[in-house]
């Protein structure tokens, strides 16, 4: 198992030797290497078992050290990077030679982003590169929001953990393309796109999920997966109540009379959405190692965060297990 701690400078010397190290964010927990290092961040792919053509986020410590690895930065970014960064949110730009392929699957732009957690802030504020990190789960599964999580997945393929308590957040950061005049949303996250409609004084495009979409290259329909199969919608708890089965439900509000063979995981009992997103993953995980063979799932109204988090949960619904 990993060791987990708080100790930047030890996170700095395993970075600095090309280790991998998991880092705390606001949205979820990133499994970290040197960006620049295209050995270091191979171990990435390998740890998470994740296929080559899904491009990695690099995360530093502010939008000035961005120049440095990426080019033709647009008006439309700045004013979003003025006003989100640091921040839940990833902007696509074009990357410069520095930044080796791996990190972009072969693509010529790269996903950057500056994480608000003090601890990874001042992390990121030490280091010399930025580091490549992806959600430090493994691949297909549910992202981590404690450094517990980390460990109980990836524990034996990493040597630190640093523990950041869980991700306020809960949900992984919103990507943007403003490269062109009409921006797009590649993945809903932790900024909403109302928020980002605001600044604009626009509306902006929701690019929907393909694989074979080259925009989102890495962004696979069935995701997010409890390894448990769930099924998302209005619960139908009469029949459910019938079932000899104990059945898993992810809630949304404060339920009354629950049903004997339910286990209910609620996700805000006072219906708020951003204390349901940061119990998300916390929720998804909770079913696994009990008898709860199905898990059922309330949607939430689809507004601000509760876009981000009904994306995820249909995500999961669509993995076969
Ligand atoms: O909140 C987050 O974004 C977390 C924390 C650790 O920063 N990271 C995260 O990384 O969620 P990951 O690898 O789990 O998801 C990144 C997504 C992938 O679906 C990938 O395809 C997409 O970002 N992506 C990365 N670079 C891209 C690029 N150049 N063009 C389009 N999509 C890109
Ligand atoms: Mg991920």
């Amino acid at each position: 198992m990993a060791e987990i701690g708080t100790d930047i400078f030890a996170a700095i010397n395993h970075l600095e030797n090309g280790n991998l190290v998991a880092i705390p964010t606001e949205t979820v927990y990133g499994l970290a290497a040197n960006a620049f290092d295209n050995e270091a961040v191979a171990k990435i792919f390998t740890a998470k078992n994740r296929p080559s053509f899904d491009p990695l986020i690099v995360h530093t410590s502010s939008f000035d050290r961005v120049s440095s690895f990426t080019k033709e930065i647009n008006d439309n970014t700045y004013k979003l990077a003025e006003s989100f960064c640091p921040g839940p949110v990833t902007f696509i730009l074009k990357k410069t030679e520095t930044i080796p392929d791996l990190v972009t699957s072969g693509h010529s732009t790269v996903g950057v982003r500056i994480p608000r957690h003090p601890l990874t802030q001042t992390l990121l504020e030490s280091l010399e590169f930025p580091v490549a990190a992806p959600s430090a789960n493994p691949f297909g599964y549910v992202s981590p929001t404690t450094a517990e999580h980390v460990n109980q997945q990836l524990g034996d393929k990493l040597p630190y953990i640093l523990d950041g308590g869980p991700s306020t957040v809960g949900v992984e950061s919103t990507i943007i393309d403003a490269s062109e005049d009409q921006v797009k949303i590649l993945r809903l996250g932790g900024l909403t796109l109302e928020e980002i409609e605001e600044v604009l004084g626009r509306k902006v495009d929701l690019i929907k999920t393909s694989s074979s979409n080259p925009n989102a290259p890495g962004m696979l329909f069935s995701h997010y997966s409890p390894g448990i199969p769930l099924t998302l919608g209005p619960i139908d708890w009469e029949s459910l109540e019938k079932s000899s089965n104990t059945f898993g439900v992810l809630t949304f509000g404060k339920q009354n009379n629950l049903p004997k063979n339910a286990l209910e995981f609620c996700l805000s009992k006072s219906k708020n959405v951003n204390e349901a997103a940061a119990n998300l993953f916390r929720g998804l995980r909770y079913f696994v190692g009990t008898e709860v063979r199905n898990i059922y799932a309330e949607k939430l109204p689809d507004e601000g965060l509760g876009r981000a988090i009904n994306d995820r949960l249909t995500r999961a619904a669509a993995t076969i297990v």
